[in-house]
Parts: structure tokens; C-alpha cells; sequence
């Protein structure tokens, strides 16, 4: 199935070039907005399609279309998915009111499903645990900015590494670049999935697993700090060992960034705030020049997009939470692999033990 709009679903659809030309024009477009303003977005509409909770992702994307002097329309809690209209027919309706799409969704594979149907480019805002693309270009543009790398680091991801999609879409970024190393310090139960774990092996990166932030803090060159996914489960573990104080931070490096995709509940202590190392509400700004830079990106480039490896198969996925469970309409599409067969919305490998 062949899409005739460049989208943006999943990071690593695109090589790493692309990903640094969208974070040097990012810069750019940062330095210009401080003494002027922009209307390369002038008679261009995006929807912002948010079936889950958002103050970042769906405000930055506001911001970064109405700061280039476009429009948004909402779809906002009351449409008429509530009346069991499809997710292919609603976009189908939106993509004829819209330029771009944005989207956010409870299910994994969502935002792809959204770019068999559009006719226009479509974004993933977030796809149930499963990838978060545009946290992920929010993060490595802060890395570009602040650390002038994406190579050679020692990077700590700290919280809910199961559930948090954040922390999946960042491992398999950097994991690209030579020489990374993850420090994985993951709450009970919350272990970095499989994949993620191989993705990092077979791109010749390496990691760890380590049971405290202090262990390896004094290693770090980047914390990633995230929290428990409450939505997604229900979570009465001690966390301890996993909330970043002053007090931990003793033996941290003086150049060390503290990043998290926010929100933060617990994890983060309120007084760690003051510490120059905290880069976590900078990060967030950073994210609406990063999106600025991404929709000129896909608004300038009409491109022919092949959507799928694979073939439909008569199988069905394993994942519940994968969007082919939930919209029946949907071709089932698999690419066999040495493990098993990969969903190609949700990526889960199905091999017969789940
Ligand atoms: N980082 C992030 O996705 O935040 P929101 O859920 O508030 O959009």
C-alpha cells in the first residue's frame, strides 16, 4: 500500500540526515523567532487529533502552527468516534477540512493506520507504548543544542522503560549514532522491552542494567528520567530508588543534562528544579521549534511513501492494545522475521508464546 504524502509515524522511517537537516533548520527558525515573526504556515490548516491526555505535545503543535501564522482546528472530546464512527472514515472526513494531521491515540499504530487514509501528511503524537517520534526530535534537538553530539555518550533512561514509549523511540534514535551506551535503570517490572534491547545490540551500541540512579550517575553525560505510566497500569511498587534528589546528583558530571518528556510526577524531586543541570522545561520549549521545523519538513515535501514491508496475512496480532484488534476493517499486515511475525502497526512479534 503506497501513500502519496511523506509522513511521520515512526523516527527511524527517515535516515539520520534527514533528522539533523529538520534540527539544523530547527535552530534557525529558534534564533529568527527571537526578533521576528513568520508566516510560512499562512493559509495552511493542521487538526490536532488527540484521543489521550495532552498539555506538550498538543500546545506545542498549536503553538508551532499559529507562531508560522496558520490555523489548527480541534477535534477536541466530543466527535463522533463517541458515535462509533471509524477511525479510517474520521480520517478520511479530516484530511478534506486539513493540510496536516496530527494525531495521538490510545492504540498502537494509530497515527499509521491515520496515513493509509489521509490525504495529507499525517504525525504521530503519540500511539498507545508504543513510539512517541516527535519527543524524540524535541530530545535529540536539546542534545544538538546542548551537547553538540549525538555520539559517544553514556545515556542513564530511568523510570517505566515498559510502557514508556518516550524512552523506546530515544534508545532506538541514539542507537544509530556510534559508541552510545544506555545505563537502563528500570522500575520493577517496567524492564526495557526485548526489542528495544536487541535494536541497540544490533546497531553495535551497547547497554546495561542497573538497579539505582546512584550506581552509574557519576557515568551519565545524559539522564533520561521518566515516569510511571498510571494510565496504562496500576503500579504500587517502592520507587525509592528510582527519584532523582539533590542528594543523588552529588557524584553526577558538572556537564550533565537531565532531560524528561514530562509530566513529572514523583520522580524528579521539586528542589532538583534549581540545579543548572535540569533541562527538562527548556527541553519542552524546544519542542515547538523542533515541530516548526518538521511540518515545513512534510508540508514542502510531497513524496510517494511505501506504508508497508510486508504481506496481509489471515493471522491475527497478540498485542491487545495493537489497533488492528480494535478497527475490524483493517488489512493484517505481517513481516516474517527470525522470531517471529512483526505486526506492522504495532511491531509486537508474534511467535506463538504470548
Ligand atoms: N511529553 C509529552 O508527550 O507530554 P504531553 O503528554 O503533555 O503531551
Amino acid at each position: 500500500m503506497c501513500s502519496e504524502y511523506a509522513h511521520f509515524v515512526d523516527i527511524n522511517d527517515y535516515p539520520t540526515e534527514k533528522w539533523e537537516e529538520i534540527f539544523s533548520k530547527a535552530h534557525t527558525i529558534k534564533e529568527f523567532l527571537k526578533n521576528f515573526r513568520s508566516n510560512d504556515f499562512s493559509e495552511k490548516v493542521m487538526a490536532t487529533l488527540f484521543f489521550e491526555n495532552s498539555t506538550r505535545t498538543r500546545l506545542s503543535f498549536q503553538s508551532a502552527m499559529t507562531t508560522m501564522a496558520g490555523d489548527i482546528i480541534d477535534l477536541g472530546e466530543h466527535s463522533s468516534i463517541n458515535k462509533g464512527e471509524s477511525l479510517k472514515d474520521t480520517i478520511k472526513m479530516v484530511a478534506g477540512y486539513s493540510d496536516i494531521i496530527v494525531i495521538r491515540h490510545k492504540y498502537a499504530g494509530a497515527a499509521k493506520v491515520a496515513s493509509m487514509y489521509a490525504t495529507c501528511p499525517v504525525i504521530n503524537a503519540g500511539d498507545g507504548e508504543h513510539f512517541h517520534p516527535t519527543q524524540t526530535l524535541t530530545d535529540l534537538f536539546t542534545l544538538s543544542e546542548e551537547k553538540h553530539t549525538f555520539s559517544n555518550l553514556t545515556i542513564g533512561v530511568c523510570g517505566d522503560l515498559k510502557l514508556g514509549r518516550t524512552s523506546h523511540s530515544l534508545c532506538r534514535a541514539l542507537s544509530l549514532y556510534p559508541n552510545n551506551h544506555f545505563v537502563f535503570i528500570p522500575c520493577d517490572g517496567l524492564e526495557m522491552p526485548d526489542d528495544i534491547c536487541d535494536f541497540i545490540l544490533k546497531h553495535n551500541c551497547t547497554y546495561e542494567v542497573v538497579k539505582t540512579i546512584e550506581e552509574k550517575i557519576d557515568t551519565f553525560d545524559v539522564l533520561y528520567m521518566t515516569r510511571i505510566q498510571r494510565e496504562r497500569i496500576e503500579y504500587n511498587y517502592d520507587l525509592k530508588n528510582f527519584i532523582l534528589t539533590k542528594q543523588s546528583l552529588k557524584t553526577a558530571k558538572k556537564d550533565l543534562l537531565i532531560l524528561h518528556p514530562l509530566p513529572r510526577n514523583e520522580e524528579i524531586s521539586v528542589e532538583v528544579d534549581e540545579d543548572e543541570r535540569a533541562f527538562y522545561f527548556k527541553q519542552a520549549t524546544n519542542g515547538v521549534y523542533a515541530r516548526i521545523s518538521l511540518i515545513k519538513m512534510l508540508l514542502d515535501h510531497k513524496e510517494q511513501t511505501e506504508l508497508f514491508q510486508g504481506e496481509v496475512m489471515a493471522l491475527e496480532c497478540n498485542n491487545r492494545n495493537c489497533i488492528s484488534r480494535h478497527e475490524k476493517y483493517l488489512p493484517h499486515y505481517f513481516v516474517k522475521t527470525e522470531k517471529g511475525f512483526r505486526c506492522e502497526y504495532c511491531d509486537h512479534i508474534n511467535n506463538g508464546l504470548d
